[in-house]
């Protein structure tokens, strides 16, 4: 499943917020490379620099320094329109807060819709109208109940889903996962994440998941990445990780599991 093809490479890349004595590195010199197909975790406690990595990835924030390069591209500062639109297609996100990821006055419709038309213009409206109807029923919503509803006459788990039906429709190369599934109740998560992973074995898509859960990042990925003040502390394969951490912050962040586990059972 797993291409022995690079997609993705970041050198080096820092990002710096604030300056003088308030000044934070948010991301610390971060050097990774993911294949195609390839699903990993970035793993850290709160404040270790995850979604600004994904930030930074997803071209929503330039770096301090550094470079991003994808498929064999440096596109660390390409800026134009249109160039930001090709990337795009091919490198999609789901948030934590998915409220602020779609414009609030766009029908459900609407939105599906315009993500279909950053994949193709040729395909016809009714066509268009049953490839959405498709991915909502895939991400267990009820078409006729949603289509016309605005982003904020959802629930934060049904916003989720319909960032997973927009995956579905454009397709990308690469999906940056931030807490993708905080707003699904549990007995719905593992069916998204195998919904993800599918994606993986259909069409060799890769993800970056970003998550506090270590059963998450066990169950879905090949390797992990240790994130602590900004710096990937660890990186390797996701059982060699947790069955013989390394290092003392990944050590301390496994040991933090079973707490976790006793917290969620009460
Ligand atoms: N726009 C910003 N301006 C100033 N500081 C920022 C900004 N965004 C993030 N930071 C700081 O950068 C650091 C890393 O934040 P980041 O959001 O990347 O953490 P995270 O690992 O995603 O945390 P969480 O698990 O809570 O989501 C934090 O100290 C945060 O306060
Ligand atoms: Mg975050």
């Amino acid at each position: 499943m797993v291409e022995d093809r690079e997609l993705l490479r970041v050198e080096n890349l820092t990002r710096i917020f604030g300056s003088g004595k308030s000044q934070v590195r948010a991301v610390d010199n971060v050097s990774f490379s993911i294949k195609e197909g390839e699903i990993v975790s970035l793993l850290g406690e709160s404040g270790s620099g995850k979604t600004t990595t994904a930030r930074l990835i997803l071209k929503l924030l330039p770096p301090t320094s550094g470079k991003i390069i994808f498929r064999g591209k440096d596109i660390t500062y390409v800026s134009s329109r249109k160039e930001l639109l090709n990337y795009w297609r091919e490198v999609q996100a789901i948030f934590q807060d998915p409220f602020s990821s779609f414009n609030i006055f766009y029908s459900i419709r609407r939105v599906l819709n315009n993500a279909l038309r950053l994949v193709s213009e040729s395909i016809s409206r009714e066509e268009r109208e049953e490839m959405i109807k498709e991915v909502l029923l895939s991400v267990g919503l009820n078409p006729a109940e949603i289509l016309d509803k605005r982003p904020y006459e959802l629930s934060g788990g049904q916003r989720q889903r319909i960032m997973l039906a927009r995956v579905l429709l454009i397709r990308p190369k690469l999906l940056v996962a931030d807490e993708p599934t905080s707003m699904i109740d549990a007995s719905s998560r593992a069916g998204i994440l195998n919904l993800l992973m599918e994606l993986r074995n259909a069409y060799g898509m890769s993800i970056i998941f970003i998550t506090h859960d270590i059963g998450l990042a066990y169950y879905t990925s090949d390797r992990l990445f240790i994130m602590n003040s900004g710096k990937i502390v660890e990186e390797g394969d996701a059982e060699e990780i947790i069955n013989n951490p390394k290092d003392d912050y990944t050590k301390k962040l496994l040991e933090d599991v079973p707490v976790i586990h006793r917290k969620w059972e009460l």
